[in-house]
């Protein structure tokens, strides 16, 4: 199976896996064949990339970090529990953390337990998800991206709980600001922005009152944008005053929003997203996260068209977890363009030729 971005569907393109709804039913089953209106009706719904089957690619098998059933029902939980903080709020009553606290570490267990045994780099690109909001799914992936990296950086199993919870519960401040705010299209003016950031402290305050959720998990909510060099917020701390959950989560957070499609801008691509927490090291990231998220994450994911250094064209087929920056491909075409028998290439045997750019259409729809 390979990556097509939405726009370089055609009809007759084959699903290579399910897409679903945003109430986690199937769409779109795998084998699929693809009509000229359902392809306009998954980019109406925000679809940014799917699985295709073709006979290039047969043998190109993507191994999904989290598998689909425990994604679908994960975000039910916190679907419904973000929807109930947000009620009770509204109508001004105080808040039960406690009774929904244990769903919230079930989830976290379950992520802990598949990451545990997945032993490939992460990625979710395979975002094929037609989705109605995006805090749920934003909250998810950066728990998975959090445990991942958590337990790179060398984390015990207490450590990876709190961090996951506090990446589960990051953003939980969000359900007080308006949606009309939070998926404006148009630049913020500084109210709006400052409504916005606020979102830390409200998490903060919501999440400090629960006797059943640790201290440590309340501040991932009051320190994810808190940045090294103090230029974050809400208070502007820096360094070491910045608790070690909050740095990762930080980490994670900004390359869950950097690769995913939001309604004022699309997605760009893990290595894009990568090069951008490269160049915040030790002004905003500790260099070792960002070391340890790079030899975590997928750079090139599996299933992705790849340009090498030498003209030729290729699809990532495996990942080689020891050098993320250098997995196995599969060339397709020579490097005049023409198609060639496929065959196998580990880029960490063949030093010399890189990965340059990746499938045009998708560089475009991630660029634009
Ligand atoms: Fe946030």
């Amino acid at each position: 199976m390979r990556i097509r971005s939405i726009s370089s569907l055609r009809e007759n393109d084959c699903i290579a896996k399910p897409i679903y709804n945003e109430h986690g039913q199937i769409l779109l089953n795998k084998g699929y064949t693809l009509t000229s209106s359902m392809i306009h009706r998954l980019k109406e719904k925000g679809v940014t990339y799917v699985y295709i089957e073709d006979n290039t690619t047969k043998d190109i098998y993507v191994d999904d970090v989290i598998t689909d059933r425990t994604r679908i029902e994960s975000l039910e939980v916190i679907k419904d529990n973000f929807l109930t903080i947000s009620k009770e709020m509204t109508l001004g009553k105080s808040i039960d953390m406690d009774k929904l606290s244990p769903s919230f570490s079930r989830i976290v267990t379950n992520i802990l337990t598949e990451i545990t045994s997945h032993k490939e780099a992460v990625s979710m690109l395979s975002n094929v998800f037609c989705y109605d909001s995006y805090v749920f799914h934003h909250s998810l992936n950066v728990t998975v991206y959090s445990l991942a990296l958590g337990k790179k950086y060398g984390l015990n199993a207490k450590q990876l709980e709190e961090l996951g919870l506090g990446a589960i519960l990051h953003d939980i401040g969000k359900i007080a600001i308006p949606l009309e705010v939070l998926n404006k299209t148009d630049s913020l003016s500084d109210e709006e922005f400052r409504l916005i950031q606020e979102h830390s402290t409200i998490g903060f305050d919501i999440l400090r009152k629960s006797h059943t959720i640790p201290l440590l998990t309340a501040h991932c909510a009051y320190q994810h944008h808190e940045r090294m060099d103090g230029s974050g917020y809400p208070r502007g701390i820096s360094g070491k005053d910045i608790h070690l959950y909050a740095k990762l989560i930080g980490v994670a957070d900004v390359f869950d929003a950097v690769t995913a499609n939001r309604v004022y801008r699309k997605a760009r691509l893990p290595h894009e997203a990568l090069e951008i927490l490269f160049a915040g090291v030790n002004t905003l990231f500790e260099k070792d996260m960002v070391e340890a998220f790079a030899k975590t994450i997928a750079i090139y994911p599996v299933g992705l068209e790849v340009k090498l250094s030498d003209g030729r064209t290729a699809v990532v087929a495996k990942q080689n977890p020891e050098l993320p920056s250098r997995p196995t491909v599969l060339v397709i075409n020579n490097d005049e363009g023409e198609a060639v028998e496929p065959y196998e290439l580990s880029l960490l045997e063949h030093l010399n030729v890189t990965i340059v750019s990746c499938e045009t259409t998708l560089s475009q729809e991630v660029a634009s």
